[in-house]
């Protein structure tokens, strides 16, 4: 198969390219850089170790989007930022399947997108046939879809145990979310407040309530099944370069206990290997670095229940669920070429 990555200088990029290069069903990858065209790959992430030959259709170095195009790739990654992706990536809809990192296709209703990212969907006349590319939960859409919208990262984290919950009625109500994330989130920037010296040592609330997209991404899905969900959703940034973790509290339904909610989630994943319930062990982040898995722990307060999420916000948040979703659309095994064990 043909693969090729826009914005391969990225963080969630580069990863997709490291993931594809060990895919056995991936034969010739293009990498495609609009800051770095006709550059040598290795030289922006020399981490590579050198480029194989499933970079020989390119060379070994960064494509134009034009030229991509021309080569005509099975399956097209956008790991661009919100609003450039649906821009860039007009030349493949409709001739490849394009899985797209960011949020453009992830909300359907224009003016919940508005409220999030300021303006229109950049693509409406392509939403409805975007798929959410929640990867355990919409399965079987993502095995048809030409244009899957890779969820957000902490929207993985906390839809991940919250929707089988609010689907069977276990849960009620308003999900308080209060979540800590890698600086990676963020994305490659060169920002001082991204910088060691002003994170390090140091934890930050950012972006709380509805001011962060996410919360109106959670809140759209978990509507679906649960029309009076609502969730308050409060993030905030740690000295760490990866991964994740959500505190979710919820209110249990009157009549229903923590033992109703492990046999919503065994019938939501059963047999799905990159999701775990942990039991009342609340998992560390470090457990599922560099691994596609979302664990999670839970234990009952009261008519609370009280979980913890995590995930590595590149790959099971990203890069990994992205790869996830292209083997459930071209029929592979959902696990070809991605790590279930942690990389610590
Ligand atoms: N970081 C995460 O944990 C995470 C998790 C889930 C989803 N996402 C989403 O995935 C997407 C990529 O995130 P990232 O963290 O990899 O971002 P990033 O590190 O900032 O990389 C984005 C890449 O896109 C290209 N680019 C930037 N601005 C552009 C523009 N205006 N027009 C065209 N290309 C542009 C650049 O690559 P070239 O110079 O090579 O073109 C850049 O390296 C975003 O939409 C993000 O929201 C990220």
């Amino acid at each position: 198969m043909k693969v090729a990555v826009i914005g391969a200088t990225g963080y969630t990029g580069m990863l997709l390219l490291r993931l594809l290069e060990g895919h056995p069903r991936v034969s010739d990858l293009l990498a495609v850089s609009s800051s770095k065209p006709g550059e040598p790959i290795d030289s922006e992430d020399p981490g590579l170790g050198g480029v194989s030959g499933k970079y020989a259709l390119s060379g070994g170095v960064f494509l134009t989007t034009d030229r991509t195009a021309e080569l005509k790739p099975d399956v097209v990654f956008s790991a661009l930022p919100h609003l450039a992706s649906a821009r860039v990536c007009a030349p493949f809809f409709g001739n490849t399947v394009v899985i797209d990192l960011s949020a453009d296709f992830r909300i359907k209703d224009r003016a919940i997108f508005a409220q999030a990212y300021g303006q229109e969907p950049p693509r409406p006349d392509l939403l409805d046939q975007a798929v959410y590319g929640l990867a355990e939960w919409h399965t079987e859409a993502i095995r048809r879809a030409d244009l899957i919208a890779n969820p957000g990262c902490y929207t993985t984290c906390s839809l991940t145990p919250l929707l089988p919950l609010y689907r069977d009625g276990v849960v009620t109500g308003r999900a308080i979310i209060s979540a800590v994330s890698g600086i990676s989130g963020a994305g490659k920037k060169t920002d001082l407040k991204y910088s060691l010296v002003e994170r390090a040592e140091s934890v930050v609330l950012y972006s709380p309530g509805h001011q962060h997209r996410h919360s109106q991404e959670i809140e759209t899905e978990l509507r679906f099944v649960a029309p009076d969900a609502s969730v308050l959703f409060n993030p905030h940034l740690v000295p760490m370069k990866r991964s994740m973790e959500a505190t979710l509290v919820v209110d249990l339904a009157p009549g229903k206990t923590l033992a109703d909610a492990e046999v919503s989630w065994r019938s939501a994943y059963a047999g799905r290997p990159f999701v775990r319930y942990t039991g009342a062990r609340m998992p560390a982040s470090g457990e599922v670095w560099g691994s596609n898995r979302c664990d999670f722990g839970a234990q009952q307060d009261g008519q609370s229940l009280i979980i913890s999420s995590v995930l590595d916000n590149l790959v099971k948040g990203a890069s990994g669920q992205a790869v996830q979703n292209m083997n459930l659309r071209f029929g592979f095994d959902e696990t070809l070429g991605l790590p279930l064990s942690n990389q610590v």
